[in-house]
């Protein structure tokens, strides 16, 4: 039988264990302090690339991150089906460059190591790069390609992902300024700032870079904090760029509307979502090293999101071994749009008490306790 599931916190880890969790039976509660998707997941570039992202060993959290872009064709696919609601999914492919002879020592021992994880991973040099990638800097000397690697436009798929739950019946509290943990020991009870109360069976902790709000009541060292990222977009013509390009000093993600996603800074600003001149010109200032056509232009838009980082860059998924009513899915940093299924599908196993995915040991939120 169906459990009842109240789901702090409605950006996309929220939204996505709800779906999951809704779809195979349970009663989903989402309550959302604010607006759905309006803090980091609606800031993310969207980019699905745990090759370029995780350059250094195959850890647990590699192998996490390689098990969601597996699920991310047929999730999306379901996503769209169920809200009724299009969002890019783009299978780019992309480029991860280097200007040194040095680095491309780095690009090989990736190759070998990311090989052995089934990973497409092909070095291009000289020529054939700028042939894959025309406007590419003649300055660059290679690339390692990485054809799997996708991007979403995440704020049409948080917008699509609410939708979709609220079709299976999801209900969303939104707007709720302030929701805190009141009881859990006969059953979940949660209290908004205006009163309301809101009661489950379980309680899934998503709410991202506040996770360490429930520090004290739950008696948990719970190391989550923000990581402000700045981030910019281009306007540029449809198909000018074709690939996600990824160098050591940031990223540029084209998307299918023209503009030309720049991220991003990694800073800390506490809870402040405010970008600056100093933020956004460090990205700027580099493009020209990237896209030489970048220096004439200006981005029309900027903003910045808070990652939720964690002390050991790993996010928090897992029941708490003495208290099985609470779930953590929260400290998805830089990557929570690439982990939004795997997360979703994990939480709903635990539910349904089915096989783990992948071991979540590494994972644990009692781990800094
Ligand atoms: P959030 O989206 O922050 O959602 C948490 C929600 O909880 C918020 O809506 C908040 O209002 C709510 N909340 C907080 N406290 C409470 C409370 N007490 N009660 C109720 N609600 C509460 N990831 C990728 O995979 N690919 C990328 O390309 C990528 N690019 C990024 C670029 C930038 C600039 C940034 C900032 C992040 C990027 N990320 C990317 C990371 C990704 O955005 C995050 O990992 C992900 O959005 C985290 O999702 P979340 O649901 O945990 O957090
Ligand atoms: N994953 C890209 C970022 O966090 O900026």
């Amino acid at each position: 039988m169906g459990e009842r599931i109240v789901v702090l916190g409605g950006g996309i880890i929220g939204l996505a264990t709800a779906f999951e969790c809704q779809r195979r039976g349970h009663e989903v509660v989402v309550l959302e302090k604010v607006a759905c998707g309006g803090q980091a997941s609606g800031a993310a570039a969207g980019m699905l690339a745990p090759f370029s992202e995780i350059g250094e060993d195959p850890d647990d959290f590699f192998r996490l991150c390689l098990e969601s872009l597996k699920l991310y064709p047929k999730w999306q696919k379901e996503v769209k089906e169920v809200s009724g609601m299009n969002f890019e999914y783009t299978n780019s492919g992309s480029l991860h460059c280097v200007y040194h002879e040095a680095d491309l020592l780095a690009l090989e021992t990736r190759q070998q190591w990311q090989g052995q994880f089934g990973a497409k991973a092909e070095i291009l040099y000289g020529e054939d790069l700028f042939k894959l990638e025309k406007e590419l800097s003649r300055d660059m000397i290679a690339a390692m390609y990485y054809p799997e690697e996708s991007h979403v436009y995440a704020p049409d798929y948080v917008k699509a992902l609410e939708e979709g739950c609220r079709k299976l019946g999801v209900k969303i509290y939104d707007y709720l300024e302030e929701v805190t943990l009141h009881s859990w020991q006969s059953e979940i009870t949660m209290v908004a700032k205006d009163g309301r109360t809101f009661s489950g069976d379980r309680l899934v902790v998503s709410n991202g870079a506040w996770a360490k709000e429930l520090e004290t009541v739950l008696d948990l060292s719970i190391p989550v904090y923000p990581i402000r990222g700045q981030i910019c977009a281009y306007n540029i013509p449809v198909g000018k760029v074709k690939h996600i390009i990824y160098t050591s000093q940031g990223y540029l993600v084209p998307k299918a509307n023209g503009t030309l996603v720049n991220g991003a800074s990694e800073d800390i600003a506490g809870f402040n979502t405010a970008v600056t001149e100093k933020g956004i010109r460090r990205l700027t200032n580099w493009n020209k090293n990237v896209l030489p056509f970048l220096e004439e232009e200006v981005p029309f838009h900027t903003w910045a999101g808070l990652r939720p980082a964690t002390q050991d860059g790993y996010p928090l998924i897992g029941t708490l071994s003495n208290t099985p009513e609470i779930i953590f899915a929260a400290g998805h940093y830089r990557n929570g749009i690439l982990l939004s299924p795997v997360t979703a599908h994990i939480v709903a196993d635990l539910l349904d008490k089915k096989q783990e995915i992948v071991p979540l040991t590494s994972f644990s939120p009692e781990r800094f306790s």
